[in-house]
């Protein structure tokens, strides 16, 4: 259920991860996270349940601090899976019990405030879009995280197409993310040139299917791009996301907040 809500400045933004669930009291003119982010491990199973209780022990420890939002203000809550209508669809990295769990009720009943669930990757890309290093490019922007998988966030003219699985593809017999993730990096124990023609097979596969204007890796990866980023050769400009880690929680935020009308 979704009440009215007045406008306000700060609103928190979590982002579920594979290994770790992490939120922050996020400026919504800036895009800035304010103090230092909270963290605690993804529980093991990373059931619902266990998740959604987690996620409470963060907003509640954000919630005593100066910044905090008004105490009824919505929670913008960013997922590995697609998320349709409020609804995992999917359950790549994490428990399958995700699997058609309607995560929009699970955390409104656990936080008893509104919320907000979106995919993770499609948070980070909005976020760029809005404050980072998408900002006013027109036409279409990718925006790929190499994590645990491979996410990715479909951008046009600023506007988010949601749940675009770009992770997925199927390229020469695998699914993408197999092999093209940063885990799967660490998985085969390879050199960053290796793991460099990995990606530039991977990039210039996506480049060939929707040419777009710019691609922007994010992902922990984001801050080592110095290791693969000068051996990719692509006609499309690629850069880092200037948000780095904070970009799913950014863009969780501001995903809420347009939804409950507190910002543009
Ligand atoms: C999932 C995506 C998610 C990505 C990054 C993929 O395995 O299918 O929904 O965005 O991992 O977490």
């Amino acid at each position: 259920m979704s009440k009215k809500h007045s406008s306000a400045s700060t609103v928190i933004g979590i982002d579920i991860g594979g290994t770790g669930i992490k939120g922050g009291i996020v400026d919504l003119d800036s895009g800035e996270v304010l103090g230092d982010r909270y963290r605690i491990p993804t529980p093991t199973p990373s059931t619902p349940q266990a998740v959604a209780k987690v996620v409470k022990e963060i907003v509640d420890e954000l919630m005593t601090r100066p910044h905090a939002p008004k105490e009824d203000a919505p929670v913008g809550i960013t997922f590995p899976a697609i998320i349709a209508h409020g609804i995992s669809l999917s359950a790549a990295n994490v428990d399958q019990s995700w699997i058609n769990a309607d995560v929009d009720d699970i955390f409104t009943k656990e936080l008893g405030r509104d919320v907000q669930v979106m995919n993770d990757a499609d948070a980070a890309g909005l976020a760029e879009a809005r404050y980072g290093a998408g900002k006013d490019v027109k036409g279409t922007v990718l925006v790929i995280t190499l994590g645990t998988g491979i996410g990715s966030a479909f951008i046009f003219n600023g506007k988010l197409i949601p749940n675009v699985e770009l992770g997925h593809l199927e390229l020469d017999g695998f699914d993408a993310e197999t092999k093209a993730s940063a885990s799967a990096r660490e998985r085969d124990d390879i050199s960053w040139d290796e793991y460099a023609v990995r990606l530039q097979r991977y990039f210039s596969h996506v480049e060939f299917l929707f040419s777009p204007e710019l691609f922007i890796i994010g992902g922990g990866i984001s801050k080592r791009s110095e290791d693969y980023l000068p051996q990719l050769k692509l006609r499309t400009k690629i850069t880092t996301a200037e948000l780095k880690n904070n970009a799913g929680i950014v863009g969780g935020a501001l995903q809420a907040a347009v939804h409950f009308k507190l910002t543009k």
